[in-house]
């Protein structure tokens, strides 16, 4: 296949790209499951942007920046701030319907706002943006969406007949069709990123099975820059079900518009903990809730803590939170009479490919956006609701790019003369790229004792790279994922590649960038919390002195089991 633009994933990220590229030429969108199935399908809060005049730019980037703990781009922050207000009018432009109240949009709080500035469709958010993005694709001609195509590798010098003369770059994209069961060469003239982030490394996450990291590994491999690895986020509250601890695909998320409508976080016997950790108790920024529920559950051995939604009221919870109702009622739990059992999960992916303002990646030719890219807007720490404002606003600086080179293009060589010229260097770029070879490779009998390789990579990563972290966990998960990639390697280069297969792969690398980035952090800051590297430059030292303390003892007893 030979596309113009080339872009892996339909999330936020890559459909409203899509939307704004087929303007200049055709858009193939690949996708590896249904074209839904994304992280964006279940993000729930919202999308923070400066909507009411009684907030303003400047506090919506000091929140960002307070939540980054020093690690942000400012000029990355400043540009997804000052830019959200246009994304949401975009994003109604095309059909998303957000909440409203007395005709104006209804603006939810979230942990680490000083204002009200979420925008939201109920605690539906994520779904309602896929679906105007997917509705308004259908009408556009120039975009074909292939579902069930994994991307497996990029294209780069290493799959050149012919070496290229104006260095790195990327050519397009080997996909396996997992319904053909065949891989296939897509060359590109611009490929982009929008694979999402990689929350199933972990064995509780929030996010869908597409979570494994696999356009970070893809741009590993390709020898792209990456960064800020070590900064996973855990969302403090996602919902306990008794009975199904072992479930290691996707916990459901108790959204934190839930704390920001008042809910309360609470032990089991129903004390409020978290203004012992910081003033602005439950709603205080992730890392620090999460750490501190983490402290909460070593104390008191229990698997959980309470949400106390009670204070929000019957008529409000059926309201704005109708699915977390749902939800709830379903395993016997009525959030309006009963507190809800939550506990911390992997959540969102802060480092990723490295971009520049405009999205551009170090390879020519690839960009990337969204949840796989650090772009120096979330530091050592994601603000709530900023990741979907910056999917947004990185894909429409993609855009404008791509927009201006185009128009370049056009002026100088005419639209005629310069679309026959795009054409002419694809065609000879297809042929210059070798096609998928897997001579010598077989259908693996072994694989059944290589897929445990999955379980045990995310039992590694939750019990010595989770929410509080040392040097001895790391080094002992380390030598561990060491051992699992190479064997997973050994594995791949002598079998046919399934999706099973290449995402496994994917987690392998994507776990050994996040320990291999921790181990180089030699500091606690925002969400990597290292026991023998305290912060210095600690605002709320206190806070961090007391979990410290107890973490210390809670290792002293459990000294034997490390
Ligand atoms: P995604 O939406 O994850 O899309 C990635 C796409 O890439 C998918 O289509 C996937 O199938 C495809 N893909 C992946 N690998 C391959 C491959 N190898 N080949 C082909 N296709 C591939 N953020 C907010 O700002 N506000 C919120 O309220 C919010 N709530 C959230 C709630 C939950 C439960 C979760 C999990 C996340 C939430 N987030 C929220 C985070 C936010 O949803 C994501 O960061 C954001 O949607 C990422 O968008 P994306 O387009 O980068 O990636
Ligand atoms: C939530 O609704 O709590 C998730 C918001 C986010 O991840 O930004």
């Amino acid at each position: 296949m030979i596309t113009d633009y080339l872009i892996i994933g339909s999330g936020i990220a890559g459909l409203s790209l899509a939307l704004k590229l087929s303007r200049f030429g055709t858009v193939s969108v690949i996708t590896k499951k249904h074209s839904a199935e994304s992280n964006t399908n279940y993000a729930q809060g919202g999308i923070a942007a400066v909507m009411d005049s009684a907030d303003s730019f400047e506090s919506h980037i000091a929140d960002t920046l307070d939540a980054g703990a020093g690690l942000c781009r400012v000029e990355a922050v400043e540009k997804i701030v000052r830019e959200g207000p246009q994304m949401i009018r975009e994003l109604i432009e095309i059909g998303a319907k957000f909440s409203k109240e007395h005709g104006r949009l209804e603006l939810g709080k979230e942990g680490g706002h000083s204002m009200n500035r979420i925008i939201h469709a109920k605690d539906l958010t994520g779904k309602e943006v896929e679906r105007a993005l997917l509705n308004k694709i259908l009408s556009s001609r120039n975009i074909r969406i292939f579902e069930y195509y994994f991307a497996i590798d990029l294209l780069t010098y290493r799959n050149l007949k012919k070496p290229d003369a104006n260095g790195k770059a990327c050519y397009g994209v080997y996909a396996l069709n997992v319904k053909s069961n065949k891989v296939e060469k897509i060359i590109a003239g611009k490929t982009i990123l929008a694979t999402g982030g990689a929350g199933q490394v972990y064995l509780h996450t929030t996010n869908p099975s597409i979570a494994t990291g696999d356009g970070i590994a893809m741009g590993y491999r390709a020898g792209c820059d990456i960064a800020n690895m070590e900064f996973i986020q855990f969302h403090p509250t996602s919902l306990h079900e008794a009975g199904r601890e072992d479930n290691s695909e996707q916990v459901f998320l108790i959204s934190e518009a839930v704390r920001g409508a008042g809910a309360v976080l609470k032990s089991k016997s129903g004390k409020e903990f978290m203004r012992k950790y910081d003033k602005r108790g439950s709603l205080a920024p992730r890392d620090i809730v999460a750490r501190a529920i983490d402290n909460e559950m070593k104390k008191s051995s229990d698997t959980h803590v309470m949400l106390d939604m009670r204070p929000i009221g019957k008529n409000k919870i059926a309201k704005m939170f109708p699915n977390i109702c749902k939800r709830c009622l379903s395993i016997g739990i009525d959030p309006s009479v009963q507190m809800v059992p939550v506990v911390p999960a992997a959540h969102y992916t802060c480092g990723g490919i490295k971009t520049d303002l405009y999205g551009q990646t170090n390879l020519r030719n690839l960009y990337a956006s969204g949840e796989v890219t650090m772009t120096g807007v979330h530091g050592a720490n994601r603000l709530a609701s900023n990741s979907l404002l910056e999917a947004m606003v990185f894909s429409d600086a993609i855009f404008e790019k791509i927009s201006q080179e185009e128009e370049a293009a056009h002026t100088s060589a005419g639209m005629k003369r310069h679309t026959a010229e795009k054409r002419k260097k694809l065609a000879e770029v297809d042929a210059n790229v070798l096609t998928w070879n897997d001579k010598g490779t077989v259908n693996n009998e072994e694989w059944i004792l290589i897929s445990h390789n999955r379980r045990e990579i995310k039992e590694i990563m939750s019990d010595y790279v989770g929410i509080v972290r040392n040097t001895y966990r790391l080094e002992r998960a380390y030598r561990r994922i060491d051992m699992i990639k190479k064997e997973i390697k050994e594995f791949y280069d002598k079998t046919k590649v399934t999706v099973e297969l290449l995402e496994l792969r994917n987690l392998a690398a994507v776990a050994y960038l996040i320990i291999a980035s921790a181990m180089k952090r030699h500091e606690s800051r925002g969400l990597h919390y290292m026991l023998d590297y305290p912060k210095r430059d600690d605002i709320n030292f206190l806070r961090d002195t007391v979990i410290r303390k107890e973490f210390k003892k809670h290792n002293k007893r459990n000294a034997k089991k490390v």
